[in-house]
């Protein structure tokens, strides 16, 4: 039924439907759920401990034997100064004693670390079908042990330039990432300047600029939407947002009370929550933070989290997408199975 099957044949799954990593929020449960209906299973494992990883890649192999795809994030660690520290304190000590909360003296630990030696000896060690990354790529190297243990190599691209620079690289497929997307945007060559291209014009012009099959994410969560990413050119979709609320994931309460208010226009892109663009629920602490100038990913949640502790609902960092509205309903595997159909009638 697929019009295009080069992403299916490249990581031998049956329907070229991705369910996105997301770091906190996908479980293995969740991914294998996906895998085990035909689609390719993904696990954000950037904010995992080396126990951790070990552990979710047991936890998988146990409940699936079908292609899953392991997710992780290629910033570069930031720099930071005591007079920034001091900078962002002040910036911030409106909203601290707004919320009535003392701010946080100390300086800011690394957090989320970048894909590295710790992840890719893991891997090695019991290798996935597939290895994804946000934010870039690691040193060519590693991806050269990847491929040569047998993982196919993903990573988002917001640009044509990021997608020739990738596939430059030897990644096997290239998501490309439209700015209705969820999350935090893949940005990595001029994460200043987010050029902020839509899925509808990114698509067509990625699949003309690179050989390897191209992948369309942000804003799709239905059938139709699936049908018009293989017109524009895809060989297959990832898809976030619609897969946020299932059974299987990890449950976050204020989460699921914004998606379940969400509309086309109520999610926005923003720095305040981590530090690095992200599209989440746009809500008027959101909105007054666009005055302040944050601390460079991911060191950001450092300065957030007495904020979020204090009143959650208030400080709430909900990320989701412009199709939240649309997402289908049930557990994971039913969720693709119904994506599928959909698919198909919207396909013809
Ligand atoms: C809650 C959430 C968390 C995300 N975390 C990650 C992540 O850890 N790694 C990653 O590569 N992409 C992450 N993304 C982005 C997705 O890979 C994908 O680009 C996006 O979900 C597609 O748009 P959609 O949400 O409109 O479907 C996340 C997205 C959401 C909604």
């Amino acid at each position: 039924m697929w019009p295009d099957t080069r992403l299916c044949d490249l990581l031998g799954i049956d329907h070229p439907i991705i369910q996105a990593p997301m770091a906190g929020t996908t479980t293995p449960a969740m991914a294998a759920a996906v895998s085990n209906a035909g689609g390719l299973g993904s696990h954000g494992c950037a904010a995992l401990s080396a126990e951790g990883l070990a552990e979710d890649m047991g936890a998988l192999a146990k409940a699936t034997n079908r292609a899953v795809n392991l997710n992780f994030f290629c910033h570069v660690p930031p720099e930071m100064t005591e007079a920034r520290h001091a900078a962002i304190l002040a910036a911030m000590a409106p909203h601290y004693q707004a919320a009535g909360v003392d701010p946080p003296e100390e300086m800011p630990q690394a957090g989320l670390h970048p894909f590295g030696a710790t992840h890719l000896e893991r891997l090695l060690a019991r290798p996935p079908a597939v290895v994804s990354f946000h934010f870039g790529l690691p040193e060519r190297e590693a991806v050269a042990a990847l491929k040569e243990a047998g993982c196919r190599i993903l990573c988002s691209a917001t640009t044509v330039a990021e997608a020739r620079w990738l596939e430059e690289r030897g990644v096997d497929a290239i998501i490309a990432q439209g700015w209705e997307a969820g999350g935090h945007r893949g940005v990595f060559l001029d994460v200043a300047h987010d050029a902020q291209v839509g899925l509808m014009a990114l698509v067509p012009q990625v699949a003309d600029a690179v050989k390897v099959p191209v992948i369309a994410a942000g804003g799709i969560a239905d059938g139709r939407g699936i049908a018009a990413a293989f017109a524009l050119g895809a060989s297959g979709v990832q898809i976030g947002t619609g897969f946020i609320t299932v059974p299987e994931a990890g449950r976050k309460p204020h989460h699921h009370e914004a998606l379940a208010e969400s509309r086309d226009d109520s999610s926005r892109v923003t720095r305040a929550g981590s530090g690095r663009v992200a599209r989440a629920h746009r809500t008027p602490w959101i909105d007054a933070m666009a005055e302040v100038e944050p601390a460079p990913f991911p060191l950001m949640y450092h300065y957030t989290a007495p904020l979020q502790h204090a009143e959650p609902e208030a400080h709430q960092f909900s990320l989701y997408g412009q199709s939240a509205a649309l997402a289908p309903t049930g557990g994971a595997g039913a969720r693709l199975e119904r994506l599928v159909e959909e698919a198909r009638a919207a396909l013809g």
